[in-house]
């Protein structure tokens, strides 16, 4: 029988015998954070997928992460944690209804949040993340600029680059827009001295009232950096507990404890073992035709965000 710490002390062994470099999205759990190479937000996975020496990148997260880290190396085996892993506002555009907009839109920058497909990403100019979205539309030329699929985070952009004509599109993360107005209202009720800090992928009425919007990575930043002693956390339930783990003097509480992604819970650690030992999870498989289009606007976005 295996304990949480035999599973990843083998884990770990297993990781330097193969040659993995296991990247846990930060969504992930504590024991599944304790055996990664990296733990992030969707950007800062990317970049360390590029910089990566091992043959192998597992990712335990979701399925268009896998697939934006085989889109940036493409001559790495790639393994997405759990097959069935995918992200409920990735799949809600497809290919057909893009090529309807860039028909009405001809004239616009087509920026598309990572959360998207290889497919999708093969018909846009440039990605943005969570953390990246702000500055890299600020430093497009054109004024004009489509964004797809999340209109929350594109209201957010909207609200601090108001030069940009920004047209979005119906769509956006089927759990962040769980939270409520309401939602807010209670937690600034009860926690009076608590900070609001949420993703930009919450709606906007709650994005609207925080003291700061930002990605996982940036949100996990805030709060350890910060001198207050309470936030209110409106992202994934499972950053409350990591920040209650890391920082064990502050309290964290949940704005929702209906934000909570069943694709991101699916992975477990026994997951992550039989990935090292090389039977689970699922190799990504991308056409040459889509990892040479969708690495365009990847690139792009590695370009400006480094600018
Ligand atoms: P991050 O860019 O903050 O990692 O967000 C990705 C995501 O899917 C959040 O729901
Ligand atoms: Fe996708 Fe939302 Fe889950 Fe993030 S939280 S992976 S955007 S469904």
């Amino acid at each position: 029988m295996y304990t949480t710490k035999t599973l990843q002390d083998e884990i770990i062994r297993l990781k330097k015998e193969k040659d993995v470099c296991i990247l846990a999205h930060a969504y992930q759990s504590q024991d599944i954070w304790e055996v990664a190479d990296y733990i992030g937000d969707s950007y800062g996975l990317g970049l360390e997928a590029a910089k990566a020496k091992q043959n192998i990148v597992l990712m335990c997260g979701v399925r268009f992460m896998a697939e934006t880290v085989k889109i940036i190396s493409p001559e790495k085996k790639v393994l997405l944690s759990h097959p069935m892993a995918g992200c409920g506002m990735a799949e809600q555009m497809d290919f057909q209804a893009l090529l309807e907009l860039k028909k009405a839109y001809p004239d616009y920058t087509v920026a598309a949040y990572i959360n998207t497909t290889a497919k999708l990403k093969t018909l846009c100019d440039v990605c943005v993340t969570s953390s990246s979205a702000v500055k890299i539309i600020q430093s497009l030329e054109n004024p004009n600029i489509l964004f797809i699929p999340d209109c929350n985070l594109g209201a957010w952009v909207q609200s601090q680059v108001p030069e940009k004509n920004i047209k979005l599109v119906q769509g956006g993360c089927p759990v962040h827009k769980l939270i409520t107005a309401l939602d807010v209202e209670r937690a600034r009720s009860v926690h009076p001295k608590a900070k609001l800090l949420v993703h930009p992928e919450c709606p906007k009425e709650v994005f609207s009232r925080a003291d700061y919007v930002g990605s996982t990575t940036g949100i996990i930043k805030y709060a350890k950096e910060s001198d207050a002693r309470e936030f209110v956390i409106g992202t994934d339930s499972s950053i409350v507990e990591h920040l209650q783990f890391a920082c064990p003097q502050k309290k964290f509480y949940y704005l929702s404890k209906a934000c909570s992604c069943n694709d991101m819970r699916l992975t477990t650690l026994m997951d992550v073992y039989r990935c090292v030992k090389g039977d689970g999870g699922e190799e990504i498989l991308l056409e040459e035709e889509t990892l040479c289009l969708a690495k365009r606007c990847v690139q792009k976005m590695m370009e400006l965000e480094s600018v």
